[in-house]
């Protein structure tokens, strides 16, 4: 079987923020390919690039004009083929952003069929008459905040979009819609692309009866919809697997016990999913301000919903393993300590994600420990932000300005979407102008030349962890057991391949922990650990200390 992905570490690039090659303060395909060797010597396997296509960059290109042209803000086609053939000799594959569930209002498909009800693209997308007062088919919400639906003056009815107005959602019961998109794969399939990263895959099919949700302008009944599965086996069989394409889909709404209907391979349908369950510990359940509705992260919570993914996909899929990405905060900045125990806290995140059974995802920047930063709130671009500032604080008024900021500083999409900080000089290494989007002002202290030469390098530390899942077979393999699964504080779990067990520990406080007695009198050595001076189990964790400690069964 060619599943070269289950022994791979991904790296994510968002384009815009990685590295500006020709001044014009926007990262660009050819700032992808000068970092070449240095994702090399950070030893990844894979990379996935956030949409680069033409694109009006109302949502930062996932809504897409054109999905066979490259946006010229990132360059061009030739150097996107060439990007592909440089990371090939790299022995690196590349993954590309397949955002199909909608496109851009400027696709020419939609601005044809929004011409009339009679021609050949009407019904590429999701079009309904207003109800008889005039308002929206049903309550629909959009995620950037509203209604789902926007009117359109030319056609004299409602489309259906389910982030962005700028983002009509693509009809998929449309025949010609699957097949002008399998072609599209297919065409990158012939610039060697290996595979593919699926936008909210999980939306592509409607329930056609267009439920009201339980409460206006929420996304219930707006997941996993009645054709989902045989969609995407029916993509699977024209493109996926004759052509030997890689796929992880986003989906956010798949729980641990549903999330193998997806990914078990008999099915043929994706490879892997990325699951938002683990990353709303921190989020109070049906709350009126949705996402914004902050609480404590829960450790205990996490623990027990990524130890039942891995129970429940054990023998029957495979974990996409993720803490940050460009719609997610920076992890120690959300859940951690990013200041005096930065290091420690970043590695801290790292040991217990990349010991467990799966395909972990670095995102730029993560690989050093960069943290939110904490603008004003004009100071942010993110289309989502803008919209749900717009919907909660100033139309619905149920979260004031202050409290609506400080969840901003802990989870907004933009605290990951900084510039990528390469060194100490103007800009940070990553342009010579001024960037599209600020700078986190810490980069003249965190970043990559800063790290790599620190003795406490969270960049070092990464590489060894990515060596670890190529050499370790009980990685890949290997049982999985959570302990203490109640603990507060420490996060412990047990890893056991042939008469080799593996114990994964961290203490996310900023408190010493004892170590639990019976693992104290455990004999064997140290896999890896982010504080150098710790020569046994006996003494108790340090703030935020991370160990994997290797012993014999008995
Ligand atoms: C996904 C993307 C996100 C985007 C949205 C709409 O969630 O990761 O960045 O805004 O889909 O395409
Ligand atoms: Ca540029």
């Amino acid at each position: 079987m060619n599943d070269w992905w289950k022994k791979a570490v991904f790296y994510q690039i968002y384009p815009k923020s990685f590295n500006d090659t020709n001044g014009d303060g926007v990262g660009d395909i050819n700032g992808i390919r000068e970092k070449l060797p240095y994702l090399k010597e950070l030893g990844v396997d894979a990379l996935w690039i956030s949409p680069i296509y033409l694109s009006p960059q109302i949502d930062n290109g996932y809504d897409i004009a054109d999905y066979r042209t490259i946006d010229p803000m990132f360059g061009n086609n030739e150097e996107m083929y060439q990007l592909i053939e440089e990371a090939h000799q790299k022995k690196m594959k590349i993954v590309m952003d397949f955002v199909a569930n909608h496109t851009s209002d400027q696709c020419i498909w939609f601005q044809e069929s929004r011409k009339s009800k009679e021609n050949y693209f009407s019904d590429f997308y999701i079009w309904k008459d207003a109800k008889s007062d005039g308002s929206e088919p049903n309550n629909w919400g959009s995620s950037f905040g509203g209604s789902a639906w926007t009117w359109d003056d030319s056609r004299q009815q409602y489309y259906l979009h389910y982030y962005a107005k700028e983002q009509p959602d693509l009809n998929w019961e449309n025949p010609n819609v699957r097949s002008y998109i399998y072609d599209m794969m297919r065409f990158w399939k012939s610039k060697g692309v290996d595979g593919w990263r699926m936008d909210v895959v999980t939306s592509i099919s409607k329930d056609l009866d267009f439920p009201d949700n339980p409460r206006p302008f929420t996304t219930e009944n707006q997941q996993n919809g009645p054709r989902m599965h045989e969609f995407i086996h029916e993509m699977n069989q024209e493109v996926l697997k004759p052509f030997s394409m890689m796929s992880v889909g986003e989906s956010p709404a798949a729980k641990s016990t549903d999330g193998y209907l997806l990914v078990d391979p008999q099915r043929e349908e994706l490879d892997m999913i990325f699951t938002f369950e683990h990353m709303h510990v921190d989020r109070v359940k049906g709350d009126v301000n949705g996402r914004w509705a902050l609480k404590p992260m829960d450790l205990p919570a996490l623990k027990k919903i990524l130890a039942s993914w891995q129970k429940e996909l054990r023998g029957r899929g495979w974990n996409a393993l993720y803490f940050e990405n460009h719609d997610r905060a920076r992890i120690i900045s959300r859940w951690g300590n990013d200041e005096e125990y930065r290091f420690e806290c970043a590695t801290a995140f790292a040991t217990v994600l990349h010991g467990l059974q799966g395909t972990p995802f670095v995102y730029q920047g993560e690989e050093i420990g960069m943290t939110n930063p904490k603008f004003a709130i004009d100071e942010y671009e993110d289309v989502e932000l803008r919209g749900n500032y717009e919907f909660y604080v100033k139309q619905q008024q149920t979260i004031s300005e202050k409290e609506f900021l400080a969840a901003v500083h802990k989870i907004t999409r933009d605290n990951a979407r900084t510039p990528m900080q390469w060194d100490d000089s103007q800009n940070a290494g990553f342009s010579e102008v001024t960037p599209w989007f600020k700078l986190n002002p810490n980069y003249p202290t965190i970043n990559v030349a800063a790290d790599q030469l620190s003795k406490k390098s969270v960049f070092n530390y990464y590489q060894k962890l990515i060596e670890l899942r190529h050499t370790e077979e009980l990685l890949t393999e290997g049982e999985f057991e959570l302990l203490y699964e109640d603990d507060p504080t420490n996060f412990i779990y047990k890893r056991t391949y042939r008469d080799t067990v593996w114990y994964v520990l961290a203490n996310f406080s900023d408190q010493e922990q004892i170590v639990p007695e019976e693992l104290q009198k455990l004999e064997g050595t140290f896999i890896i650990k982010n504080y150098s001076d710790r020569q046994t189990m006996q003494n108790s964790l340090a703030p935020y200390e991370a160990l994997i400690f290797a012993t014999k069964e008995t």
